[in-house]
């Protein structure tokens, strides 16, 4: 089983993206979508861009790996009634199948930079936009003190060192090697962008409810515990990310949980 496959497949990210969906359609908002415009959304999970791309007019297909993602992407989309919106399987790094320059606009919120080969992933996304055309992604970047990171760092200290050659998912949220992969896909350099940006978790529960799903379903957080339970560290985890939560959070209603997250945006122009 491929790993990447697995590790998404594991829990549901549907439980999580529910908590992510105002600033999807935000961030979807600054995208200028037009009608009829080709988007691709790359890493779409349940599709938190996708489905506000689509309903504001855009033919749009997402692209996941994980399939019980795609499954509920597109019984999200039925639900909704939007047939310009289609969700399929498919590999961020190699998308045979997806036709060369078939898009007016790739955009990858926390998916694509989860994919393995980050050079082959530069060369895809260029490779499957129209020349004038557009990649927007959006990235998590190392050390950054908001929430994900967070967890992300945290979590690396209870379990076991990746294996040789494993290129961090982090490095995505680093402009000098988003430029490179831009760089050696064939995009001259000033055509490669990236400031800093905010996404919201809005979560009807306190923090530490948050957390619990983020341990029930967010396969990074759940390979976590399970490292700490096989080290005697469970407890340790869950105090540390406890606290995390609990500092990170911005309501001052017991009842809700919102919490604000930096991320990279990189804009591609083709
Ligand atoms: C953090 S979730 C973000 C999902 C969605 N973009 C959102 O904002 O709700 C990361 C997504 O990337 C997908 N993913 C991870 N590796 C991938 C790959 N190699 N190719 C395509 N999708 C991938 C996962 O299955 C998951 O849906």
């Amino acid at each position: 089983m491929n790993p990447n496959k697995a590790l998404w497949e594991k829990g549901d990210f549907t439980c999580i993206a529910e908590t992510m969906r105002e600033s999807g359609e935000a961030f979807v908002d600054t995208l200028g979508i037009t009608k009829g415009l080709k988007v691709l959304d790359l890493g779409c999970g349940d599709g938190t861009t996708a489905i506000p791309a689509a309903e504001r007019g855009a033919d749009v297909v997402g692209v996941d790996i994980a399939s019980n993602l795609v499954a509920a992407g597109n019984k999200r989309a039925a639900a909704l009634g939007l047939d310009n919106c289609k969700f399929q399987e498919g590999d961020a790094s190699d998308m045979h199948g997806v036709r060369d320059q078939s898009f007016d606009l790739v955009v990858s919120v926390f998916g694509a930079m989860f994919a393995p080969r980050p050079f082959d992933v530069a060369k895809e996304m260029v490779r499957v936009t129209r020349p004038g055309g557009r990649i927007v992604m959006g990235n998590w970047i190392p050390n950054d003190p908001t929430l994900v990171a967070q967890i992300l760092k945290i979590s690396s200290t209870f379990t076991p060192p990746p294996l040789e050659g494993f290129v961090s998912p982090m490095t995505w949220g680093v402009e000098t090697n988003v430029t490179e992969r831009f760089v050696a896909a064939g995009v001259p350099a000033e055509k490669v962008s990236c400031v800093r940006d905010t996404f919201n978790f809005n979560y009807s529960g306190p923090p530490a409810a948050l957390l619990d799903r983020f341990k029930s379903y967010y396969g990074p957080t759940m390979n976590a515990f399970e490292a700490a339970d096989q080290g005697g560290r469970v407890a340790d985890l869950q105090r540390q990310l406890e606290d995390l939560f609990s500092a990170q959070n911005k309501s001052s209603r017991p009842d809700l949980t919102s919490i604000q997250v930096t991320f990279l945006r990189v804009t591609v122009a083709l």
